[in-house]
């Protein structure tokens, strides 16, 4: 009866004589019923303790595989027939396949691929994460995790010291109306975008887009099947004259100080307009304000959550490009009646942040790190734009042209090129890019890609141009 099993130094004695005598039982090569040897003669027979095999025998019986009788052994539960067998209402043919699931969910279309290589430089988003004050924020992350005060649980809407840092910080840098009981945190901007969604869409509910636009939110404002309606650009900016022929919708996404991914900035004019139709058409807006830091020349332009009174906005931060990616930690805004739903579509969907990376990023503003840090980071992404959009004109004058605004983390290169193709190419040769035609919604589109040069080092700018330059040649 166990001639054949086999056991090896590779895993623990008693795992392995589990496994094995379990799938005997499931494959009834052991029927229900039927006698096992004793414990004696089972150690024996496979040179093991006899410590080892009852310690099997009780768990499989604890399991319901085995039962014991006084006197008589061990058996197979009889019970294992009716169980691998299963008969009743719908279940008369057995089951074919013991591996075969019920039915599996339904992939969702124009799913966004994992991307294995995210942090190649080049990718679009990433930070210099070389750059990072790392010694000064393991002091801080060191500090907050002896707290015990943090070890425990805290409130769905986030630490209060760091809400307060993070009104203080928008107040000051962004010119947004807001007090710390207006801001949640969230996991990412993306959390927030999602709660968004669940929060404002009914089904049907449309949801306009900037085209091209950020395809993180387009995933979550569509998720519910919300159709998705593009508002085109015009001179690198969402064109206002065109909202009035859109027709209603419940949402829009736009990304007023730096269109994402085309760069162009909303003038004053603009944005009133903007507010104007959103007030009269009871549309929220949702401004995305994801790098608004890393203006090189000027002080960028306000939110337009804070230039207007009672402007509909649903204000959208993350420290993903402030700080790391990798904190998964970003804010929303809202006025205040919003926050309560929000908050229980934050509870349902994850609950609270975490308590110590929030602290951590508290006390780094507080201590005025953070704006230190940003504006050194704003000296460094300077001159990584400039020497960039320099050598991509000299090598590549003819077959590319920058769409350069003088803002942010990441360039746009249009051209006359299988954008999809040469992003993949650029992969392989170690440089992270995304395709410009990606970022549309439906058949319109430009070719071109969007490279985030903040990432890359002097050394890698050069590789990368000379990269393109051999790529392009070929597609
Ligand atoms: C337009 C835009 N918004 C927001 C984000 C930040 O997203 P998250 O906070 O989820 O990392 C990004 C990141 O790349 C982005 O490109």
């Amino acid at each position: 009866m166990i001639d054949d099993i086999r056991l090896t130094g590779e895993a623990p004695l008693q795992k392995q004589l589990y496994q094995q005598l379990s799938e005997r039982i499931l494959k009834q090569r052991f029927p229900a019923g039927s006698r096992l040897p004793s414990s004696r003669q089972m150690a024996l027979d496979l040179g093991i303790s006899r410590n080892t095999v009852n310690a099997v025998y009780d768990q499989l019986k604890a399991e319901g595989f085995l039962t014991s009788s006084a006197g008589r052994g061990i058996f197979v539960h009889e019970d294992i027939k009716a169980a691998v067998k299963p008969a009743g209402p719908g279940l008369k043919q057995p089951i074919k396949n013991a591996t075969s699931l019920p039915p599996l969910p339904a992939v969702p279309r124009n799913r966004l691929k994992a991307v294995e290589d995210a942090s190649l430089p080049f990718q679009p988003g990433l930070p210099d994460l070389d750059a990072f004050p790392i010694r000064a924020w393991n002091r801080i992350l060191h500090h907050q995790e002896s707290r015990r005060a943090l070890r425990g649980y805290d409130t769905i809407q986030g630490y209060q010291p760091l809400r307060s840092a993070i009104a203080s910080y928008l107040r000051a840098s962004r010119g947004v109306r807001c007090e710390e009981h207006q801001i949640i945190i969230t996991n990412g901007a993306q959390q927030a975008l999602s709660l968004i969604a669940d929060v404002f869409l009914q089904p049907g509910d449309r949801v306009l887009c900037e085209n091209p636009g950020y395809r993180g939110a387009r995933n979550a404002l569509s998720r519910h099947n919300n159709p998705l309606v593009p508002v085109p650009l015009r001179n690198q900016v969402l064109d206002v004259s065109a909202l009035s022929e859109l027709g209603p919708a419940k949402l829009f996404f736009c990304t007023p100080t730096h269109q994402y991914p085309m760069g162009g900035i909303l003038d004053l004019s603009q944005r009133m307009a903007l507010v104007r139709w959103a007030q009269q058409n009871n549309c929220w807006i949702i401004e995305d304000d994801y790098d608004s830091e890393f203006h090189f020349y000027n002080k960028p332009f306000a939110a337009i959550q804070g230039m207007f009174d009672s402007a509909p906005v649903l204000y959208v931060g993350s420290f993903s490009k402030t700080l790391m990616p990798s904190l998964r930690v970003g804010y929303l805004v809202v006025p205040e009646p919003v926050v309560e739903p929000l908050l229980w579509a934050k509870q349902i969907n994850g609950g609270e942040s975490p308590l110590m990376t929030q602290a951590t990023i508290a006390e780094f503003i507080e201590s005025g790190q953070f704006t230190r840090h940003l504006r050194r980071m704003r000296q460094l992404y300077r001159d990584k734009w400039q020497l960039f959009q320099k050598r991509l004109t000299e090598e590549l004058g003819g077959l590319l042209q920058p769409v350069a605004e003088s803002a942010g983390m990441h360039l746009v290169v249009e051209g006359d090129f299988d954008d999809v193709s040469v992003s993949q190419w650029l992969k392989t040769r170690g440089f992270g890019s995304t395709p410009l035609s990606a970022h549309f919604i439906g058949q319109q589109s430009r070719s071109g890609l969007v490279m985030g040069f903040a990432s890359a080092n002097e050394r890698q700018i050069e590789e990368c141009v000379v990269a393109l330059k051999a790529g392009l040649a070929n597609f």
